[in-house]
């Protein structure tokens, strides 16, 4: 039985800092010049739920449809502070202009405050991430020290800025596909291997550890291994803090995540779904290594899995051929476009091909999935949880779970555990839409 009694949240005062790792990325420097507009009151935050969408409360009758905003206590935009690392010294203005998303236009309007924002010395190895080389990168040692000297930048980071609380978003470059082995399974092992320069240990999981060591909250949002195996469980216990990932969910899956529930909820039967894409952005050129697309496309395969249910419905989709395709095309830049051919069958057997050509954005959908994850995770500091928030898979393609438990990958389920999340958190009834209520039915 769910308790009904309000959790004790603590109220969102004084200022909270945004660390990024890949602060001078496309994702990061959309997302800051974004809040930015959006703080001067020069665009709206479109695609964002904690600044724009209700939700309801009670009985369908009541007409209470808050903000999610007005209803659960979060940060206030003015309140964030933007810093982080990144292995090339420019600012996040040069990294903005980089990258090409931004219209020069839409730069210019807040050109001073994105150039006021500069990284911190990377922790940074080629060997993770075959295609880039960086020069504003740590001195390669042991990574425990690595880990103390990104500790050692939390905490200047927060004094220097007179901070209350921290979130630390990575949104740094796809690292090369790392199964989980021996050096993950425990916080001991994991030390030991920081100590000892495993192998298994990237820069993505020297961020985590170095958060969390912190107390800080940790976000994943690439689909590497990095906060999510047991070491990183047990240290998030430890310390009390959240953790949550991976992979933002936009364009191509989250695009996945809204037609296959609806080709379950009628049985319709899938034969095979082809998915290709091409892209020119840096992201493009990094998942362009197969190592690194490994990891990709590990997250991007797993999502039919478990939304279809193959093993529960073996006639329907017990069969499916799916295969995902990045192509590193650069006249595109960080317009992607992306094609899928579904093959699906219904009554008797009989086959129809759905054709998809999104031509999407996807700077422009992550970053409000990373405002949204940043102003949640800090409501889930504030609240005292601690672990891996599921509630929060709504905005991931390769959502983390407690182990033995298979994640929800269905956007709507996980919507509606988001909001139930919220309701529960704030004390309110949790809707179930039984509706029996409303007609003499018996
Ligand atoms: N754009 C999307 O819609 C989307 C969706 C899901 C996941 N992602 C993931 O988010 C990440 C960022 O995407 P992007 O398009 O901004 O890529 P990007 O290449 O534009 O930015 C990544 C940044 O990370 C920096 N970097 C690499 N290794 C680093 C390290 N060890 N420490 C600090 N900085 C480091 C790079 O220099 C670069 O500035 C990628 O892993 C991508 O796969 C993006």
């Amino acid at each position: 039985m769910v308790s009904m009694e309000k959790v004790e949240i603590e109220k969102p005062e004084g200022k909270l800092g945004v660390l990024i790792p890949g602060l001078c990325g496309a994702v990061s420097t959309t997302f800051m010049a974004g809040v930015e507009m959006i703080r001067r009151g020069l665009r709206e935050p479109y695609g964002s739920l904690t600044q724009m969408q209700t939700i309801r409360l009670g009985k369908r009758n009541e007409n209470r449809h808050p903000l999610i905003k007005d209803f659960v206590p979060l940060a206030d935009l003015d309140n964030l502070v933007f810093g982080g690392w990144d292995i090339y010294d420019m600012s996040a203005y040069e990294g903005a202009k980089k990258a090409g998303v931004l219209k020069q236009e839409d730069l210019d309007l807040v050109k001073d405050f994105m150039d006021s924002i500069k990284p911190m010395k990377a922790v940074f190895n080629k060997y993770y991430v075959k295609k880039l080389d960086g020069e504003h990168i740590k001195p390669w040692g042991n990574k425990m020290e690595l880990a103390q000297a990104l500790m050692e930048d939390i905490k200047s980071f927060k004094k220097e800025h007179n901070l209350d609380r921290i979130v630390v978003v990575w949104a740094a470059s796809t690292e090369i596909y790392i199964p989980p082995s021996e050096v993950h399974l425990s916080l001991e092992n994991f030390e030991r291997g920081l100590e000892e320069n495993s192998k298994d240990i990237s820069p993505s999981m020297i961020y985590a550890y170095a958060a969390l060591k912190s107390g800080v909250p940790f976000i994943n949002g690439a689909p590497g291994l990095t906060v999510d195996f047991p070491a990183m469980y047990e240290l998030a216990d430890k310390m009390h803090v959240p953790i949550a990932g991976k992979d933002f969910k936009t364009g191509q899956t989250l695009m996945k995540t809204i037609i296959a529930p609806g080709f379950k909820a009628r049985m319709l039967g899938i034969n095979g779904w082809f998915s290709t894409n091409i892209l020119g952005n840096r992201d493009g050129e990094v998942l362009d290594d197969p190592e690194s697309f490994k990891t990709k496309e590990t997250s991007k395969l797993s999502v039919l899995q478990t939304i279809l249910q193959p093993d529960i419905y073996p006639e329907l989709y017990g069969n499916i051929y799916h295969k995902v395709r990045i192509n590193y095309y650069p006249p595109r830049g960080d317009n992607k476009e992306s094609w899928d051919n579904i093959d699906i069958f219904g009554w008797l057997g009989y086959p129809m091909q759905i054709k998809i050509n999104f031509l999407c954005r996807d700077s422009i959908l992550a970053a409000p999935v990373v405002l949204d994850l940043v102003l949640f995770m800090d409501l889930a500091q504030r609240a005292h949880l601690k672990g891996i928030q599921e509630w929060l898979s709504f905005y991931f393609k390769s959502p983390m779970v407690a182990p033995g438990l298979y994640p929800e990958n269905d956007l709507f389920i996980q919507h509606a555990k988001l909001k139930n999340f919220l309701r529960y958190l704030m004390g309110e009834e949790l809707i179930t839409h039984l509706g029996v209520e409303y007609y003499d039915m018996f």
